[in-house]
Formats: structure tokens, C-alpha cells, sequence
């Protein structure tokens, strides 16, 4: 068949993002793929809804998941809704039906994936998430395939968007914590509860999800150890500009002597360095492997169309018939034994 048929979960930042691209560039993904990339269901949770954004050309709304999975005609479920419980059902169903998936659900990997994964792998499916880490950025792409030959041996990021964003307009422009909060949440980066972001979860699911494709281990997300910015007030931010350097929640990994060493904190950046640099709702990750040297990557983190370009990586991968990659999941490699324990790292400061 020439056209790829999706049922799209959600219509919300990442959904409107999504079909926009897949309207404004269809010729263009066409000649890339040869074939239509079509949206014949859009799943939400209030059909009732006044939208902004106008649903693809012959698509039709629906509250009713089952009309996603049912239909023989829908080859790939792009699952766009968030949340943990919702989610699983829908995409699990979807995978028992030899449906491709592609997600934005970083939460739901991190805590719940390898069910997932397996079932993925049992039904011959892909389960796609380039847009689940840092939006925009190929970080799950560069991991898995360009890097693939390299033993990883450290990694660290600006993992979530909204944490910066708000860091960046307090240090900038003066702001205080809850207006650029409120910024952010205007602006599409922030979660549907803010929590995740400014408490460090959603960095760190991303962070779990970037160690299993780095060092194909499981870093459970329970024993990572997590610190927030909701603390952060301006004289914290003032006192570190006055000693050069910037702060910047980070995400952290480094192999030490075998031993996986991780976590999510604020940490105090020297203002030199590339990453104190990175501002806004921008994303920032540098990883360094054993054959290549250190890499950096650079982008926009969060928002409707930088997300829905990653999203659209994926489709247009199970476009083009590439076969399914799940590595780095299906095992479940527990290392426990090799992992800082969380008193251990949440005694350390870590300073650039
Ligand atoms: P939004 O809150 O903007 O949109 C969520 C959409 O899903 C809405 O259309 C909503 O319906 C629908 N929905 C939610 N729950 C259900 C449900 N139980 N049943 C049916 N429909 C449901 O979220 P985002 O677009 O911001 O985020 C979506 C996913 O993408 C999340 O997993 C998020 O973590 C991830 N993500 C988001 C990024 C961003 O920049 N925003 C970046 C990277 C990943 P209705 O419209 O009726 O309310
Ligand atoms: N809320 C997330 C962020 C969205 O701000 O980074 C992108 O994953």
C-alpha cells in the first residue's frame, strides 16, 4: 500500500505539532518515503473541545480508543496523551495487534517499559521514542544506530526544557520562579503536572532512558537520585553569576571502574562552559564513547513542532519498512550491584 494510515493519540502540543509538519512538508515526505503518510483517527479526551488547530484533511475525533486499535486499516499508533495507566493499555493493545507504536512518553518508558518492549518484540513491532528525550534533539537515533559501536562512558544533559527555560529568564531577565513557570506552560514545554519538570522526574526518566541505550543497563528509576529546581531562588542564581558560573539542571551518567554513577541535580556550571551557555526551552546532551570521543548535541528540547519532528522521524522510518530496533530493552540487564546508592549521591556536589 502507498499510504501509511496512523491513529493519533492525543491532540494537544505534540499532536497539533505533528499533523502540522505532516501537512506543511507532505510533499516533501513523500519523495523521502514514497508513500502518504495519512491521520485517519484522532483520539482525545473531550471530543467536545473548542480547537485551535483544525484536524488533518479526512481524519475524524474520537473518544473511544478502542476505534484506534480495532481497525485493520490503521498500520502505526502514535501515542501523543501522556500519562502512565491510559497509555500502556492503549499501546499494548495496539502492539497484540502487530501495530507499529511510536510515543512521545518518556514516564511511561522509564517506569513501565520493558512489558512494552517485549510485547513489541513478540509481535515482530517497533516501539518508536526519538521524541520521548529532549524533543527535538536525534539523541535516541544517535545512541542506538551512529554510536552504536562505542562503549559508552559518560554522559550528561540538559534534559528538560521547562527546567531551563525557567533557569535562563530568572538568570536573563529577572524573573521569578513562577512566572517563567507560567511562561513555560504557555509556551507547550511544561507536562500536564508541572511536577515532573521542576522536581527533576521527567529529566530523570529521560536520563533512564538515555542509560539503557548508552550502557545497556537498567538503571531502575526508582534508585535515581533526583533533586529539583523548586528550591532555586534568585540569590541562588545571582550569588553563582557573581563566581562565573551559571545553574543548570543537569542529568548525569559516568561509568566509574564498571560502577554506573547517575543522577538529576542542579549543579553549578562554569560560565565557560558550552552547556552553561544553552538558555531557553533549548536541550543540550554531551556524551562521550570510547572510540569516537565526546560528542555534543544542541536543541530545542521541547514545544509542538520540534517534538513533532521527532515524532515524524520515527513514522517515517516505519514508512520507508525500516526493521524494527528495540535494542537495549527487550533484556532486562539489572545492575543494582554496580549502581551508587542513592544516600551516596545525594551527599555529592557536583560543580564543572
Ligand atoms: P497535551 O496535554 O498538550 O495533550 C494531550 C492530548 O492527549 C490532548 O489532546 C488530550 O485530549 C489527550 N488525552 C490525554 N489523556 C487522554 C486519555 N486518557 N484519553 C484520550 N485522550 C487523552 O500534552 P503534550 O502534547 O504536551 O504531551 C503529550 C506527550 O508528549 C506526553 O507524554 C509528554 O510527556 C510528551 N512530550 C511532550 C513534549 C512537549 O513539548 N509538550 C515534548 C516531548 C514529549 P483533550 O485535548 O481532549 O484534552
Ligand atoms: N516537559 C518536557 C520538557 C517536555 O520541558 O522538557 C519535553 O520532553
Amino acid at each position: 500500500d502507498k499510504r501509511l494510515v496512523l491513529g493519533v493519540a492525543g491532540f494537544g502540543t505534540v499532536g497539533t505539532g505533528l499533523t502540522s509538519i505532516l501537512e506543511e512538508n507532505r510533499d516533501w515526505i513523500i519523495q523521502r518515503t514514497g508513500r502518504e503518510i495519512v491521520v485517519k483517527t484522532v483520539l482525545v479526551r473531550d471530543v467536545n473541545k473548542k480547537r485551535a488547530v483544525k484536524l488533518p484533511e479526512g481524519a475524524e475525533l474520537t473518544d473511544d480508543p478502542a476505534r484506534l486499535v480495532n481497525d485493520p486499516e490503521i498500520d502505526v499508533l502514535v501515542e501523543l496523551m501522556g500519562g502512565i495507566e491510559a497509555p500502556k493499555a492503549l499501546i499494548l493493545q495496539a502492539l497484540n495487534a502487530g501495530k507499529h507504536v511510536v510515543t512521545a512518553n518518556k514516564a511511561l518508558l522509564a517506569e513501565d517499559g520493558f512489558e512494552l518492549f517485549r510485547a513489541a518484540q513478540q509481535n515482530g513491532a517497533g516501539l518508536y521514542y526519538e521524541a520521548s528525550v529532549c524533543g527535538g534533539i536525534p539523541i535516541v537515533q544517535t545512541l542506538r544506530e551512529s554510536l552504536a559501536g562505542n562503549q559508552m562512558t559518560s554522559l550528561v544533559g540538559i534534559l528538560n526544557g521547562t527546567a531551563n527555560y525557567i533557569l535562563s529568564e530568572m538568570t536573563t531577565n529577572g524573573l521569578d520562579f513562577d512566572t517563567a513557570l507560567s511562561q513555560a506552560q504557555e509556551l507547550g514545554f511544561a507536562e500536564a503536572d508541572p511536577t515532573l519538570d521542576i522536581e527533576g522526574f521527567d529529566a530523570a526518566h529521560k536520563l533512564c532512558l538515555l542509560i539503557r541505550l548508552a550502557f545497556g543497563r537498567d538503571y531502575p528509576f526508582s534508585m535515581l537520585p533526583v533533586q529539583g529546581i523548586s528550591g532555586v531562588d534568585r540569590m541562588d542564581i545571582e550569588f553563582a553569576r557573581e563566581f562565573g558560573y551559571r545553574l543548570k539542571l543537569l542529568g548525569e551518567v559516568r561509568n566509574v571502574d564498571g560502577r554506573l554513577e547517575a543522577g538529576v541535580f542542579p549543579m553549578l556550571v562554569h560560565h565557560t562552559y558550552l552547556i552553561a551557555r544553552v538558555g531557553g526551552a533549548y536541550n543540550a546532551v554531551r556524551m562521550e564513547g570510547n572510540a569516537v570521543g565526546p560528542v555534543f548535541l544542541h536543541g530545542l528540547g521541547a514545544g509542538a513542532t520540534p517534538t513533532g519532528s521527532a515524532v515524524l522521524s520515527d513514522i517515517m522510518a516505519v514508512a520507508r519498512g525500516c526493521a524494527p530496533n528495540n535494542t537495549g530493552f527487550v533484556e532486562q540487564v539489572p545492575a543494582p550491584a554496580d549502581i551508587m546508592p542513592p544516600e551516596e549521591a545525594e551527599a555529592c556536589y557536583y560543580f564543572r
